[in-house]
């Protein structure tokens, strides 16, 4: 049931360029964590990295006993079984169907029968809405399908770790609810460990467990998503706030002179906005790392920002935790509402 990924001193290079250092941070095992960052961090750099397929100049890679940097082609081989990926770009072979793209991880690792993958395939293109579209080139489909198709295939070994680069990128609004819904429920079923890149500012601050915030060659912050989204960090906040004031400019980060005369115009990062409350699986489950909303907080005497933990129909789930919680130790009892949104 999920692997914890430890992450010790990564640094990455390109020739004499630092994409970033002596990154460090733990995956839980079985929880949701979130990597934001500016574009051109090195969000994908960091995925690619931790499946192996690009080099580090320096650092460890925990899975278990077995540090990822250090092994022979023919174990990364093995362990790289143990992840499913979503790159960014879909990734798929142009050339396959849909369901031939979908199906390649169980041909190539497995000796399953045609039948049994068939099964398989269908059951992951049904799980990300796309049955029908089995035929389909990946030239032939839209953005936001070639994303649901590189889920789908990314699904298909069952994997321990799933990493989801932008899987919402491209997506409306209202695919990317159901896709963060997948993974929360996912999650709970497979208890498999993700790590998921995104700028979706809504799905950062609902979905995972914990965040990781890239920025200037360094993991900026990683910790409990409470942690983050009360802190004071200037450029967490404007990440989080999603503002033009702050240490992000457009192109690059902005140099002193110019966040002194940002200061002097009196921009401030703005207050804090409230802390929505966690995605709950659908079928009324716990999360696998679940806590109180506000457990965090209260335990680091840190004030949530007002109105924090009251979900879009008015529920607040700090007074309704105890109903919530009663409710999931009954056999089939679903919470009301289904569980915070
Ligand atoms: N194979 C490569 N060789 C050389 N440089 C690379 C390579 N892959 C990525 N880079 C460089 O690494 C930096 C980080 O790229 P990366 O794609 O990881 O950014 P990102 O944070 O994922 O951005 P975005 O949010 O836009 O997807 C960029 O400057 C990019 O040009
Ligand atoms: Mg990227």
């Amino acid at each position: 049931m999920g692997v914890e990924i430890k992450v010790e001193g990564l640094t990455k290079r390109f020739g004499r360029q630092t994409i970033w250092q002596d990154v460090s941070l733990t995956l839980p095992a079985g929880e949701i964590s979130v990597l934001l960052g500016p574009s051109g961090t090195g969000k994908s750099v960091f995925l690619k990295t931790l499946v192996g397929l690009l080099k580090p100049e320096a650092g460890h890679i925990w899975i278990g006993d077995r540090d990822l940097t250090r092994l022979p082609e023919a174990d990364l081989y093995e362990t790289r079984k143990l992840f499913g990926v979503l790159f960014q770009d879909g990734a798929l072979f142009g050339s396959m169907s849909l369901f031939d793209n979908i199906a390649f991880p169980l041909r190539e690792h497995t000796k399953k029968k045609e039948g049994v993958i068939k099964n398989i395939v269908m059951e992951k293109m049904e799980l990300v809405g796309l049955l029908g579209a089995e035929a389909k080139l990946p030239g032939e489909i839209s953005g936001g399908m070639r994303k649901r198709a590189g889920l789908a295939r990314a699904l298909v070994l069952d994997p321990e770790i799933i990493l989801c680069d932008e899987p919402d990128s491209g997506l409306d609004p209202v695919r990317t609810s159901y896709i963060n819904q997948l993974f929360v429920d996912l999650n709970a079923q497979i208890g498999a460990t993700f790590l998921i890149v995104t700028h979706d500012i809504n799905s950062a601050r609902t979905v995972p467990d914990h965040i990781g915030l890239l920025f200037q060659r360094h993991l900026a912050m990683f910790g409990p998503r409470e942690m983050l989204l009360s802190s004071d960090e200037p450029v967490v906040r404007q990440f989080l706030n999603a503002r033009t004031h702050g240490p992000i400019g457009m192109s690059e980060e902005k140099d002193l002179s110019e966040l002194e005369a940002e200061a002097k115009m009196g921009h401030d990062p703005g207050r804090l906005p409230p802390i929505p409350p966690q995605l709950m699986p659908s079928d009324g489950r716990a999360r696998l790392a679940q806590a109180a909303p506000g457990a965090w907080l209260r335990a680091n005497g840190i004030q949530a920002p007002p109105g924090s933990f009251i979900d879009d129909a008015g529920v607040n789930w700090t007074q309704e935790w105890p109903r919530y919680v009663a409710a999931q130790q009954q056999p089939v009892a679903a919470p009301p509402g289904g569980g915070p949104q």
